[in-house]
This record gives C-alpha cells, structure tokens and sequence, in this order.
C-alpha cells in the first residue's frame, strides 16, 4: 500500500509535498517521511500520523530546495518505525516506495555479498542499494538494470544525489505524472496534487520518466514513450471535508445525489450497461465489502436463473477453476487496485473468460484491463471504511439484474430510493441513541438469511472495523450450531430481515436468541414490536439493500465516535490494498 509524491519545479517541496502526503494519508498510515534535495539530500522521518512529521519539519532548519520527494507508509517488510520509514538512502540513491518486493531477500544477501551495506529490514532499502550498485554515472540506465532484477510491484520516486532531476518508475502499484506550470509531479493518486493541478500522465509498466524543472521524457527499454497528457474531472472539493467533522459521515450523506445520479444515467438507457442475460454462469470476486456486495449481486442474479459463483479475490486467484464456456467474472473494486481482485481478474482473462469491472476509480488496473467495465462515479472516497462507494457496486448490480428480468414495480421504486435514502440518513438521532447502547459492548452479531446474511457481512465490517468491537455475522438459520452457545444476557444482535420469503425463519432465529437473554435491534421493512428498530420502507426486492445498508453505516460511524476511534483511518488499515 503507501503513498508516494514527488515534486520538482520552482517551489520549495516541504509544503506541497506535506498537502500531499495529507491526501494519500488513506493509503496508510503509521510513519511517513519526506528527503529534501538541493546539492545535499536531507531526511526528515516520523512514526505515525503526517501531523508528527509536519511538527517535525516544523522545528527543523530545512534546506533551500526545489527538488523533494515524500512518503506515508503501511507497513509490509519490517515493523513501523522511524528508521523502516521512507524514504531510504544507499549512496547516492534515495527513493520512496510503494509495492512489495517479493525477492528482495535474495537480492539482498546478493548485494550484501557485494559489499553493499543495509541499515533496515525493508524491501525498499534493497531497491535503493541496487539502484546505487548499478549507478556507474547514468541513473535511467541504473533503474532500467534494477527494475529488471525486481520481482513484485513498485511505484518509485527517486533522486540521485549528483543530479538535479527526479526519476520515477512503476510496476503494478499506481503512479502518475501530474503536469503544473514549470512544475512536475509524481503521485500514487491525482487527489495529491489538485491543489496545484489536474493534468496528468498515466505511466506504463516499467517506463521510466526523467524529470528536470522544464521538461519531462517517458522511456522504456531507451526507446521514447510519447504518452497524452489527461485532464481529471476531480476538483478539491471532491477532496474536502465540506462541513463534515469525518470523510465517513460526509460521503455517507452523499449517497441520494449518487444514487440518483446513476439511476437518472442508467434507467432509460439500459443498453449502456453489459447484457448478463447471454451468461450461463457468473462468479463475482471481490475483496472486503466489494466481496459482501458481490453476495447480493449473487442473490439478485440467481433469482434471475443464472448459476453464480461468489468468492473472495485472495482464494478464488488461487482456486483451480474449470471455466465453463459462457462464464462471466464480475471483479468489484471501489479502488480499482486490489492486488488480490487484479490477480483474479488476470486469471479470467488468462482464460480467455469475459470479465466486467465494476469499479469507482476510472482507469484504474481492473477497470483498463477488463473486457467491460461500468463505473459506480462514487467522487472520491476518502474514508477508508467504504460506504458511498459500497451502495452504488449494489446499485449496479441492482440495475444489471434488472436489466435481466424487468418489471414496472422497480422502475416506480428506483426513483423513490434518493428521498427515501435522504430521509433514512437524517434520522441522526436516533443512530445515536442505539449507538450509546452499543458502544459498551466487546461483542455484537448479525444475523440474516440470504441476501440479508450479504448485508449482516457488511454491517458487521463497518460496525468493527471503525469500532475495534468485535463484531460477526451469522447465517440466521445456522446460529444454533455452535455460535449460539456466545449468547449472553444483553448481547446485542442486530437481525436484517428484508426478504419477505424468509422473513419468518429469520425472526424465529431471532427469538432463539432473544430467549437466550440477546438484545435484538431489528432492522427490517415490515413494523415489529422489538423496542430498537429500524424500519426502512419496503420496495422492490431487488433494491432493498440499497435502504438497509446506509443506518449501519451510520450507526458503525456514531459507535466509533463515541469510543473516540480514528474514524477515517482505522488503525492497521488502509484504503487500496495493493499488496497481497
Ligand atoms: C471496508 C473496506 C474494504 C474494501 C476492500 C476492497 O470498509 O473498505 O473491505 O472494500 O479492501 O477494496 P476495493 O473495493 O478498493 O477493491
């Protein structure tokens, strides 16, 4: 995972690339580190959050530089640390580092042997030695020589202390050339730099750009890349808290303009979206709450009468699959990125099998390299915990499954789901108030049966992983043979019952529970008697989810702030996961 910016112009970097560092800090989180250029590199490094190094460079005399390269770390190959923080310096090679090198402890021993000294358990510190090693006075030719000996992803920014320039390369991990007035950039993400910005370059595999303040060449095996030069349609306020005391809460409450936006795209022009119906079998892979709006997708297409297949990306790129002929791969990514849903996806399409990407972020891997792709248009999520983003993959599939098999009730209902939406997200108060009878608790569980489990997964993730309560979900019916024996007086079970074919068995799970001392809270849409409810409005069976997700969002947002979590940085997270 990780952050990378680079900066080379007519400024000084420190700001720009602490503003940066800001932006991407949802990339990771637990030390961060800038290098500061000017005949001599200077280093600055802190553990945690970039506000600890922001008071450090804050109270250290920098140099007078134009050149500077920044880093904001999750950890992979040694613990978080100052000194396992970036960026690192072998010789006159300094560089940061998103990705993971998967060889780099032989590579090591190899350098080690050849007298090269390591100070560090990282894998980034072995890129820099060998970049160095194979410097003999020309540095594009050291990085190509290098970028060949490395086996696993990379995005490097990186500075040689004999030249006034700035090199940048990437494999698998992201990383563009922002383009400013006499000014150049290198970014995991264009979110970095709109301050100053919004033109940019996506860079190939293993081409090599070499930056100097005026001009910039793309290079691959010394052959010239000419690359056109894109404009982002995200503007700083995508990228602002607008009011909003959490990005959490401020994309949560994105939700009705977005769903009303696809619905108004989508609607009447269904020819737009891929036609699944020619499919004999889908499998949908995903990772995390991609995966759980993968489940609903498989409840909605199986009523459909297709045969579908859903799995998480890390065990489905690993499984021998048997393509049968007429197979679709649906690979959902908010960030388009996932290093597990890009290897299956690669996998599909090694086998020649249709695949659609159902993805947020536009040119991302997944969504460039799938046979079809639909975009979600979420905006940028910033949160790590998604949730905007969330809502509308179940949208899509939604929408993909109705375009299968439609009837006039959806239609009537669709249109009604942004003022429900906005209603349901404006019941703040009574969020809270669950919210205060939950935060105390060390366990909660989720129960549901079909696609009601799908949507018991997800509320369970938000709830714990912005809450550090531990918190599962259960297939209702399958409670009793084992879990039950957790269930203590007051524990607290929140039952989705949405689905009208097996609202019946779901509330009889629930009354085991209930007689076995459990606090129900009962989110559903037909009224109960259960003292906590949420009870959304009934509509189509195939939009359901859409109305039942956002108050766990919101009441997992109002849990974590009462016990004074990180809201939007989780701790051990991360927003695009890109390594395995
Ligand atoms: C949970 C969450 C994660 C992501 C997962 C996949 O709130 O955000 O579980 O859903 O890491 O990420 P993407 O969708 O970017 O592939």
């Amino acid at each position: 995972m990780c952050g990378i910016i680079g900066y080379i112009g007519d400024k000084r970097p420190e700001k720009i690339l602490i503003e940066g560092l800001k932006k991407l800090e949802y990339r990771g989180y637990d030390s961060a580190g800038i290098a500061l250029f000017n005949n001599e590199v200077q280093i600055i490094k802190s553990l945690g959050k970039i506000s600890n190094l922001e008071d450090k460079i804050n109270n250290t005399d920098l140099i007078d530089s134009n050149i500077g390269i920044a880093h904001t770390r999750w950890a992979t190959h040694g613990e978080p640390s100052e000194v396992n923080a970036h960026p690192h310096r072998i010789g006159h090679i300094t560089l940061v580092h998103n990705g993971i090198i998967e060889n780099a402890k032989e590579l090591k021993e190899d350098l080690q042997e050849k007298g090269v000294k390591f100070n560090t358990n990282t894998d980034t510190e072995v890129i820099a030695g060998l970049i160095d090693y194979y410097y003999k006075g020309n540095t594009k030719e050291a990085i190509e020589k290098a970028i060949k000996d490395l086996k696993g992803s990379y995005a490097l920014a990186i500075i040689n202390d004999e030249e006034d320039k700035l090199y940048a390369v990437r494999c698998e991990s992201p990383l563009i050339l922002g383009i400013g007035d006499n000014e150049y950039f290198v970014t995991s993400d264009i979110g970095a730099i709109l301050p100053y910005t919004n033109k940019y370059v996506l860079l190939g595999k293993d081409e090599i750009v070499t930056l100097t303040k005026n001009d910039y060449v793309i290079e691959k095996d010394d052959i010239k890349v000419y690359r056109e030069v894109e404009e982002s349609t995200l503007t700083l306020e995508d990228t602002s808290l607008n009011g909003y005391d959490h990005y959490m809460m401020k994309e949560i409450n994105e939700e009705p303009v977005l769903v009303d936006n696809l619905v108004k795209k989508y609607i009447n022009n269904l020819d737009k979206l891929p036609d699944l119906s020619k499919y004999k079998n889908i499998h949908i892979v995903g990772c995390g709450s991609a995966y759980y709006a993968g489940m609903i997708g498989k409840n909605l297409f199986e009523d459909d009468g297709i045969k579908v297949e859903c799995d998480v990306a890390s065990e489905y790129r690993y499984r021998n699959i048997v393509y049968d002929k007429d197979t679709l791969v649906i690979l959902i990514s908010q960030s388009g990125e996932t290093a597990d849903t890009i290897a299956a996806m690669r996998k599909a399409n090694g086998d020649q099998v249709d695949t659609l990407a159902i993805v947020n972020v536009e040119s991302s891997t997944i969504e460039r390299e799938c046979t079809y792709s639909v975009l979600i248009e979420a905006g940028k999520e910033i949160a790590v915990a998604t949730t905007k983003a969330f809502i509308l993959q179940v949208l899509i599939l939604s929408l993909l499954s109705y375009k299968i098999n439609q009837d006039d009730k959806y239609i009537e209902d669709i249109k009604k789901l942004p003022q429900q939406l906005k209603v349901l997200l404006d019941k703040t108060g009574y969020y809270k108030k669950l919210a205060d009878s939950i935060y105390k608790h060390e366990d909660v569980f989720f129960i549901g049966r079909k696609i009601d489990y799908a949507i018991s997964m997800e509320g369970s993730l938000k709830l714990k992983e912005v809450s550090y309560i531990h918190s599962d979900s259960y297939q209702a019916g399958e409670l009793k043979h084992g879990t039950i024996s957790l269930v203590k007086e007051g524990t607290i079970v929140f039952a989705i019952v949405t689905d009208d074919e097996i609202r019946d068995k779901t509330i009889s799970n629930l009354e085991e529970v209930i007689s076995r001392g459990a606090k129900p809270i009962y989110v559903g849409n037909v009224d109960v008697d259960y003292e906590d409810k949420i009870v959304i409005p009934r509509v189509h069976k195939k939009l359901q989810p859409i109305l039942a997700v956002p108050p766990l969002q919101m009441i997992a947002y109002f849990v974590a702030l009462k016990r004074g979590c990180d809201i939007d940085k989780p701790k051990n997270l991360a927003k695009s996961v890109t390594v395995e």
